[in-house]
């Protein structure tokens, strides 16, 4: 085998510059900012241990097929289980000047075994190999954020549970508008963040195809078993068609939009959480340890941690907008554009799991002001919909009810009352002679989280049930390490 490259690496000694795969047909090479510039070794470093489970596949295909002789099959096996034992223990450091994680790979197996390292790329183009390396990632890391999204709705619930009857105002605009319970508007959040689940759960199952096989493109004129690499690597199946194998990113957007969705979620949430904590609202006290203070104001005790996630979900749009561009227009198949993929979905996935395991600590730790949320039920009129509702129930017509209703808040505020029931029931009578004593009774603020009984709603022994119904959804699934 001719041994003596220009461009390669000569391998021989660790200071010597790794040899790219390609050295064969290019005798010169980039310069060393412009091969730094097209190396994908900073981020796809994080897949080696995903590259290295690809190619055992794959060279224990090609020993089964007879491609290669099983003896060099066995020993290359030995050594990629070696290699991967040396990069998890930080044994072996990945070198930074190669190219990419699959050709450090496959350097160090010929640096260690000489001729059968040369055998292993056989049918195989890291075109097909780094689609594969992405997947098995994510089939890894996915269930991860999984877990911690199935943890932070937990979180959530109990909290919920706990405060199943403690009445606050539901707003719409940002007023006040119809008394809900805090418990209700945490599985409001929870209710979301479950769908979040399913939607990483479906992006899952569709990226749940080998593409190893698939080459460059065309496939392979050996005879491959992608049905045994597919299975080894325990994927449903393997892919259908070689093009859209290495062409294909469908993944990656799911994922990305799945985890913007997730974004967006938390930023609400937040936005909800910084509100709250704000001395108008006053409805929580973030522990001390989930803030931050000022380097001025010594008063200052801060929701940093809410303003940042909200702030982070930035990122994760960015990310997904960052994907749909690289993909738009891009013809078919693959092109090194591609090879910015894996840092845009790679950050918005750090991001998600960083922002739900922070989101999780901060409320679980806060203190909810319950006595400032049912007194905020008072002020805001937030009885007029059922004082309405109440003489709906009396035959009165919903929009001469809620004519009746409105002229009462005009009434209070003329009078400079804080709620309808401040008014006698002369003076209710007055504008409907419908109105009995019991309307009083109706129109508390726990009476009214009472009656809102119907499913999906605010009535404590509803809100247990939705609690209870999110539970048994996110039951199944383990925790995150
Ligand atoms: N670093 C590349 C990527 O991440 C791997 C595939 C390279 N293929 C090629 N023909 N240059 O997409």
């Amino acid at each position: 085998m001719p041994e003596t490259i220009k461009n390669s690496g000569d391998s021989a000694g660790s200071a010597k510059k790794p040899a790219v795969l390609w050295a064969g047909r290019l005798e010169e090479k980039p310069g060393e900012e412009a091969f730094a510039f097209q190396s994908s070794i900073g981020i796809d470093r994080r897949l080696a241990l995903d590259d290295i489970r690809g190619s055992r596949a794959h060279i224990a295909m090609l020993g089964r097929q007879g491609i290669i002789p099983q003896e060099t099959a066995e020993a290359l096996d030995a050594e990629l289980i070696k290699i991967a034992e040396d990069i998890s223990k930080g044994e072996l450091e990945i070198d930074p000047r190669c190219e990419d994680i699959h050709s450090f790979i496959e350097g160090i197996l010929t640096e260690k075994l000489g001729a059968p390292g040369r055998m292993v790329h056989a049918g195989r183009s890291r075109n097909d190999q780094v689609a594969l390396d992405f997947r098995l990632n994510l089939k890894r890391a996915v269930p991860e954020i999984q877990g911690e999204l199935a943890e932070t709705i937990r979180a959530l619930l109990d909290v919920a549970e706990k405060h199943a009857a403690n009445v606050m105002p539901g707003y719409t605009h940002l007023q006040r508008a119809q008394p809900v319970t805090l418990g209700h508007h945490l599985a409001a959040w929870c209710a979301g963040l479950e769908r979040d689940l399913g939607r990483f759960g479906d992006a899952l199952k569709r990226l749940d195809s080998c593409p190893l096989g698939a080459g460059a493109l065309a496939g392979s004129t050996l005879p491959l078993d992608r049905e045994m690499t597919s299975r080894l690597l325990g994927f449903s199946r393997p892919s259908l068609n070689s093009m859209d194998s290495v062409a294909d990113r469908d993944f990656a957007l799911e994922l990305a939009s799945a985890a913007a969705i997730l974004a967006v979620h938390l930023s609400r949430f937040c936005e909800d959480l910084v509100l709250w904590a704000s001395e108008e609202f006053g409805f929580i006290d973030l522990a001390e340890k989930w803030s931050t203070g000022s380097s001025i104001m010594p008063q200052k005790k801060n929701p940093d941690f809410a303003e940042l996630i909200r702030g982070k979900s930035g990122r994760a749009i960015g990310n997904l907008v960052t994907l749909l561009a690289l993909l738009k227009g891009l013809p078919y198949a693959y092109d090194k554009d591609l090879q910015e993929d894996k840092e845009a979905l790679f950050d918005t996935l750090d991001t998600a799991r960083s922002c739900l395991r922070m989101f999780r600590g901060m409320v679980s730790s806060a203190a909810f002001n319950t006595g400032r949320m049912e007194a905020a039920c008072t002020g805001g009129f937030l009885e007029a919909t059922d004082a309405a509702e109440y003489l709906v129930r009396k035959g009165l017509p919903f929009r001469l009810a809620h004519e009746v209703a409105a002229q009462l808040v005009r009434d209070c505020i003329a009078a400079g009352q804080r709620g309808i029931a401040e008014r006698s029931l002369a003076e209710l009578k007055q504008r409907s002679p419908l109105f009995e004593a019991d309307v009083y009774m109706a129109i508390t603020p726990a009476a009214m989280v009472a009656a809102r009984s119907l499913p999906g709603g605010p009535a404590p022994e509803e809100v247990l049930r939705q609690i209870e119904t999110l539970r048994k959804r996110v039951a199944g699934i383990p925790a995150p390490r």
